[in-house]
């Protein structure tokens, strides 16, 4: 195709007529397109995610109803189910990485519900640098639920050439659970709770899955989504968290397992940390760290800024499946003003976690 400048374009006579110019401005404007390019390469796939990717099928989402000095009775009537005559025990199996205060805040959440809380650590992460036991670390702040902890470590080797897919080591991570679980004492029929250490049910989402028969074997829980903190709620896209019937079949996994999802079931805080220390290693640490394209991205003073502003620690777009979506979630997270429906132990102990609450971004 011949080119043409604007002006001809538009019927006005052409100012240059000389025909290098074409050639001169395409050896400057090329290259630095194409430089443009790599160096924004993830930022425009991740933009342009609505054409090359597809979003996972939809849930089917069981509404979810509760109010506070409602019986249970009634609840489960609500949802479709009877109450039974006595409760389920529930086990709650997570992998632990360096959560150490929401593992505080899921204990003291869930404690009076739980049967056994089994978790699972490692003295090496998905990407193979190696790492203290932090549970192990920090015991003393989970005596209250001593007698209900089950805990496994995984041990990875030292050789790093182990380390090369960190989604395989994720999978290992996830048959060790495995093994924890057949020494449970886990009975058919119990209730199993599989998510991260910092994907939180609500005690009303356990009683609920404990006293009411006709539940579904097996469902997501939908839970809503914050980043550093209670203060910045991103949206409910946290999908991963599942309850399960415990039977023959069941294995620990995070990934898709049902097409049901109840609806509003707890908190997903990501990258809730006190320190930004934690922040640094975690960054490191998980099965996404490829997304740490500089030193730069680790100075304390940068995460400072990027936490109060609630912007992205990788600098990343939203993963979103549609333009309408990904231009709404485009810029920092808004703030809110509201620590109302928070775990309870967040609230009793606010002077403690104030950096999981409004106006608490200093770290
Ligand atoms: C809770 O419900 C009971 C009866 O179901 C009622 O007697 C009591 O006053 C209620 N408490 C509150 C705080 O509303
Ligand atoms: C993890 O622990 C095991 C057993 O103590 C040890 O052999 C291994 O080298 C450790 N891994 C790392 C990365 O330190």
């Amino acid at each position: 195709m011949a080119r043409r400048s604007p002006r001809a374009a538009l019927g006005l006579p052409r100012r240059f007529s000389t025909s290098s110019k074409p050639v001169l401005l395409s050896l400057i404007l090329l290259p630095s397109i194409i430089v443009t390019i790599f160096l924004h390469f993830r930022k425009i796939s991740y933009f342009l995610r609505p054409i090359w990717d597809t979003p996972p099928l939809p849930f089917n989402r069981i509404p979810h109803y509760y109010a506070e000095n409602i019986s249970t009775d009634h609840l489960c009537f609500l949802h479709g189910w009877t109450l039974r005559s006595s409760p389920r025990r529930v086990f709650d199996a997570v992998i632990f990485s360096n959560e150490v205060d929401l593992l505080e805040v899921r204990y003291h959440e869930l404690l009076p519900y739980i049967h056994k809380f089994l978790i699972l650590e490692s003295n090496v992460t998905f990407t193979g640098m190696p790492k203290p036991l932090s549970f192990v670390d920090n015991a003393d702040r989970f005596k209250f639920a001593t007698s209900k902890i089950m805990h496994g470590t995984f041990t990875g080797p030292a050789d790093p050439g182990f380390y090369k897919v960190p989604f395989q080591i994720e999978g290992m991570h996830r048959s060790a659970v495995n093994s924890l679980l057949r020494d449970s004492g886990i009975l058919p029929g119990d209730i199993l709770i599989m998510a991260d250490a910092d994907e939180i049910p609500s005690r009303h989402t356990i009683r609920l899955l404990q006293w009411c028969d006709g539940i579904p074997p097996v469902m997501h829980l939908e839970l809503r989504h914050y980043l550093y903190s209670f203060e910045f709620p991103v949206d409910y896209s946290s999908w991963r968290s599942s309850a399960h019937q415990f039977g023959p079949l069941t294995q620990y996994r995070h990934s898709r397992q049902s097409d049901i999802m109840l609806a509003d079931a707890g908190w997903h805080c990501s990258f809730c940390f006190r320190s930004i220390k934690e922040f640094v290693f975690k960054m490191k640490a998980y099965s996404h760290a490829d997304r740490v394209r500089s030193s730069s991205y680790l100075e304390h003073s940068r995460i400072q800024k990027v936490i109060c502003q609630g912007d992205d620690l990788f600098d990343m777009l939203p993963e979103e499946f549609s333009f309408r979506e990904l231009i709404w979630k485009m810029g920092s997270i808004p703030k809110s003003a509201s620590a109302v429906n928070l775990p309870s132990y967040v609230i009793e102990n606010a002077d403690r976690f104030r950096f999981l609450l409004p106006g608490g971004c200093l770290r």
